[in-house]
């Protein structure tokens, strides 16, 4: 057995784990969270995607034991408790799914895109998602939902800024505090 220390969607996780149990296995049978999908088990379909240490990975193809020292996010780690990610939004809005198997796979690697380049176009999208198959929806409703992503994403930001903007009594009287800071963003894929 292997001793694991990770962090998974932004908490804590330490775990023993089989030396040869894939991460995908180690996420949905010792952690619990299932919403990685198991599809090809060899790297091809892409539903078993997560996100390890800013990079996309097919969790298929990754062992447990990996995750040790580093980062870790899955499907369940995209929307907050007040919201839905905008790309979850949007995949129902644009009734992006049918079985749904491939859509947690689609929507972490589409995160990761939106995370690294916010405002890729749509040849852009489908050669990233390049490594996601999906046998149902004919992939145009995806790659719409991902750029209706972008746009919503886009306002949620403009919003939030209008808002960290608004001179407050406090702010008023002290010019710093009512300075904007935007935040860098940065990661990488697998492409
Ligand atoms: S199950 Fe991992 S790529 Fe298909
Ligand atoms: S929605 Fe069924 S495989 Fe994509």
């Amino acid at each position: 057995m292997v001793h694991v220390k990770t962090t998974i969607n932004g908490q804590p996780a330490e775990f023993l784990v089989p030396a040869y149990l894939s991460l995908l296995d180690t996420i949905r049978e010792v952690v619990g969270l299932t919403g990685a999908k198991e599809g090809c088990l060899d790297g091809n379909c892409g539903a078993c995607t997560v996100i390890l240490n800013g990079r996309i990975v097919d969790s298929c193809l990754v062992l447990g034991a990996e995750a040790n020292g580093g980062e870790i996010t899955t499907v369940e780690g995209l929307a907050t408790p007040d919201a839905l990610h905008p790309l979850q939004q949007a995949f129902l809005e644009e009734a992006a799914l049918q079985c749904g198997i491939c859509t947690p796979g689609f929507l972490v690697s589409a995160a990761a895109l939106l995370k690294r380049e916010p405002k890729a176009n749509e040849q852009r999208i489908r050669h990233w998602l390049a490594g996601n198959l999906c046998r149902c929806t004919g992939y145009d409703k995806i790659v719409r939902a991902v750029i209706k992503a972008e746009d919503m994403s886009s306002q949620l930001s403009k919003s939030k800024a209008k808002v960290a903007a608004k001179p407050t009594a406090k702010s008023s009287a002290s010019p710093k505090a009512s300075s904007v800071r935007s935040s860098g963003r940065s990661g990488s894929g697998r492409k």
